[in-house]
């Protein structure tokens, strides 16, 4: 028997989102100011994580962490203009899988970085992936917690890795050192600030990466003209995600700063509200 086909007219069936964007059930907008960053994640998701990895009798691992907070229950998917309905561990692995085969393209470098990396659950699984294997890992994260969870699974794996503090609002006084040609990448994490300033882009181009490739959910990606393309820009409004960053982009390189190499819009989500857009860029 064949799958079922399924279109954004099912996604009411797995998520409270359309009720909750068509004014059916309350919700109340949200600011991501640096607090709720803080609340959100801090307080609620990595310091929790990061108690019951540091009480765990052996030694705990990235997948392990993945399974303590990922839901049960199968979502509805976005892939590309699909949607396919599947576990949140196979849309998990899938999505890496995308970033991944995507990263390779930009081989060889003299490091793999991720900013925004939370608990660095993507770039240690990285780390164990034959093309990247062997490379200088760097990671940069808003959250202590995040940033002391990451070293401790490194740890765990036995991978060397540098995690320190990061703020994409403060680029400029990172102590981040990143080697020139390095590959330099962030996932679901610029979409945090609301209005991205011009200076996180200048800043990472100082660094004279070989590629920057962002997995972000881009507002601007979406067509104002179609249902699906409100829903999802409504969605990023009521939740305050990134409003701007591809407008910042598409301007420092009108201003000779940077040069955009890729550029593809919606290509997977395991949210079919936020799908990540891929856009690679370099320093001009
Ligand atoms: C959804 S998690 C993504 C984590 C990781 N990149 C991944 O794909 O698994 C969002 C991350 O962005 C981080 N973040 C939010 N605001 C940030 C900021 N201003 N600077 C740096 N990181 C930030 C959060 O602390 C969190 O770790």
């Amino acid at each position: 028997m064949s799958d079922p086909v399924y279109t954004i007219n099912d996604l009411p069936r797995f998520s409270p989102w359309p009720a909750r964007l068509l004014g059916l059930q309350p919700w109340q907008n949200r600011h991501k100011t640096p607090q709720e960053i803080t609340r959100e994640y801090e307080h609620d998701t990595y310091g929790p994580l990061l108690r019951r990895a540091l009480e765990a009798a052996n030694p705990v691992s990235v997948e392990q962490i993945d399974a303590w907070w990922l839901p049960s229950d199968p979502c509805l998917v976005s892939v590309g203009s699909a949607f396919q309905s599947m576990q949140p561990t196979t849309a998990r692995q899938q999505y890496l899988d995308l970033i991944e085969s995507t990263l390779q393209r930009y081989l060889p470098v003299t490091a793999l970085v991720e900013l925004g990396c939370g608990y660095a659950g993507v770039l240690l699984r990285l780390a164990r992936a034959s093309a990247f294997h062997g490379l200088p890992l760097y990671g940069g994260e808003f959250t202590s917690a995040g940033v002391r969870l990451a070293l401790l699974l490194a740890e765990h794996q036995k991978t060397p890795v540098t995690v320190t503090s990061f703020d994409f609002t403060q680029a400029t006084r990172t102590d981040l050192l990143v080697p020139p040609n390095a590959l330099i990448f962030t996932s679901y994490a610029t979409h945090y600030v609301p209005n991205m300033p011009p200076d996180f882009v200048r800043t990472i181009a100082s660094w004279r990466p070989r590629a920057v490739v962002h997995f972000e959910p881009f507002f601007e990606h979406n067509d104002a003209n179609t249902l699906l393309g409100m829903m999802r820009r409504r969605y990023i409004e009521v939740n305050d995600y990134n409003r701007d960053f591809l407008t910042v982009l598409h301007a420092q390189q009108r201003a000779g700063q940077i040069e955009i190499l890729d550029e593809r819009p919606a290509v997977f989500g395991a949210n079919a509200l936020l799908p990540a857009s891929i856009v690679v860029w370099k320093a001009a």
